[in-house]
């Protein structure tokens, strides 16, 4: 999570009853280190799930249980409420409050403050799978989603019922990730992005390879920034140890040739492709079947080299090509290198960054090369720099690549 990328909004979180309110506490911790101020109303059945005192501590706000709150100066929390936030979100959205809100009843603080928004809402469903299938239910999301109300999930699996099925809450960190990417600017809508991320590994044998310390992080960034951005998103990930971002494709690869076919064979479909791995620029051209041993007389092995095929630079080459960025990892003379990469691959974009010097880390320093000149943004935490670069890539797309 990128640090306060929700600074500036205010959240109402009203907590409805179900045994998924145990994951609004973690939630309400993300959205709060999110940069998020958050006001938690629940209803009294929620309040028999977890404590207002938990929810308070969380939020560092006091929690809203009834209508007839005497700390409301004039008596009108469900008013106030709803004019303060920049959305309301509904988690753990139960079966009966679906329906409550389908129909427009307001008979408790949360359901009134709802039906006085004039903000988005977002519900989060959970519950059992037979009232999630419930045809009402079904009729009362159907009913929602016409009335522009984001459903948000729900996930597939195990529930505290002992049955297995759709209805249960999306974990807290995918419902974070799906309020934070409600609230990012919709600049790549309809864009198809193709991404490298990560480093490549190349086997010498069935237990050794060559690889190098890329840790995905600046990509998997991108591809979250970008799907954020309202972007399909198709990640090819070298052997890196990040989770997927949310909602984007992805596809594990461990040789540079893997990750070549896999981008050729994706790449028709691309509007926008960012090479951001840490390509190998070689592999051995015998992999040992068989562990290489020590010999008696302690000979050292030796290997030959071929050269890895240059994805970028292939789909630079390509007769329709996306939109293609590259990225120059340099130890020094990044002015030099990352231009002369950037004429040699073709490709109308290329940033720099101080590389091996960056790799792992969680902050980095980039800088835009193109023909125009070069542009230097600010350093920062990656997915700050990330949200930063896809608007600035989102700025220079040729508007023929719609109609690719
Ligand atoms: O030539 P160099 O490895 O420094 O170039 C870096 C850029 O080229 C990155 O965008 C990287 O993802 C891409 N690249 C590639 N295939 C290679 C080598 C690099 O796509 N074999």
């Amino acid at each position: 999570m990128a640090t306060a990328e929700l600074a500036g909004k205010h959240l109402v979180l009203g907590m409805t009853g179900g045994i998924a309110c145990y994951k609004i506490a973690e939630l309400t911790r993300l959205l709060v280190k999110g940069g998020a101020t958050v006001q938690v109303v629940m209803t009294e059945a929620a309040t028999q799930f977890i404590t207002p005192v938990t929810m308070q501590a969380l939020s560092g706000r006091p929690v809203y249980t009834s209508q007839w709150d005497g700390r409301v100066p004039n008596n009108m929390a469900h008013i106030d409420l709803s004019r303060e936030a920049d959305a309301i979100v509904i988690a753990p959205a139960s079966t009966d409050f679906l329906a409550k809100l389908a129909h427009g009843m307001a008979d408790d603080l949360l359901s009134t403050l709802c039906v006085a928004r004039d903000c988005p809402l977002l519900v989060v469903p959970a519950m059992n799978r037979q009232m999630w299938q419930n045809p009402a239910t079904q009729r009362n999301v159907t009913q929602l989603r016409g009335d522009g109300v984001d459903v948000l999930g729900p996930d597939s699996g195990p529930q505290a019922c002992g049955e297995t099925g759709d209805g249960r809450m999306l974990e807290a960190a995918a419902t974070y990730e799906a309020i934070a990417a409600f609230f990012a600017p919709k600049l790549l809508a309809g864009r198809r992005v193709l991404l490298t991320a990560g480093p490549t590994f190349e086997p010498l044998d069935p237990v050794r390879g060559i690889t190098n310390r890329s840790s995905g992080k600046m990509g998997f960034a991108l591809a979250r920034a970008a799907q954020q951005a309202g972007a399909d998103v198709h990640l090819v990930a070298g052997p890196v140890a990040l989770d997927t971002p949310w909602g984007v494709i992805r596809e594990d690869v461990q040789t540079a040739q893997q990750m070549h076919d896999a981008v050729m064979r994706s790449v028709a479909d691309a509007d926008i492709f960012i090479g951001v791995a840490a390509v190998a620029d070689w592999r051995v051209d015998h992999v040992s079947e068989h562990k290489i041993k020590k010999t008696a007389d302690r000979a050292l092995p030796s290997f030959s080299f071929v050269e890895n095929p240059d994805i970028l630079a292939s789909v630079a080459k390509l007769a329709h090509p996306p939109f293609a960025v590259g990225f120059a990892a340099e130890s020094g003379d990044l002015d030099v290198h990352a231009e002369e990469k950037r004429l040699r691959k073709n490709v109308p974009l290329l940033i720099g960054n101080l590389g091996p010097l960056t790799f792992g880390l969680d902050d980095n320093e980039i800088i835009l090369y193109e023909a125009g000149g070069v542009t230097r943004l600010p350093r920062a935490d990656k997915q700050t720099l990330a949200r930063a670069l896809i608007a600035e890539i989102a700025k220079r797309l040729p508007d023929t690549s719609l109609i690719r």
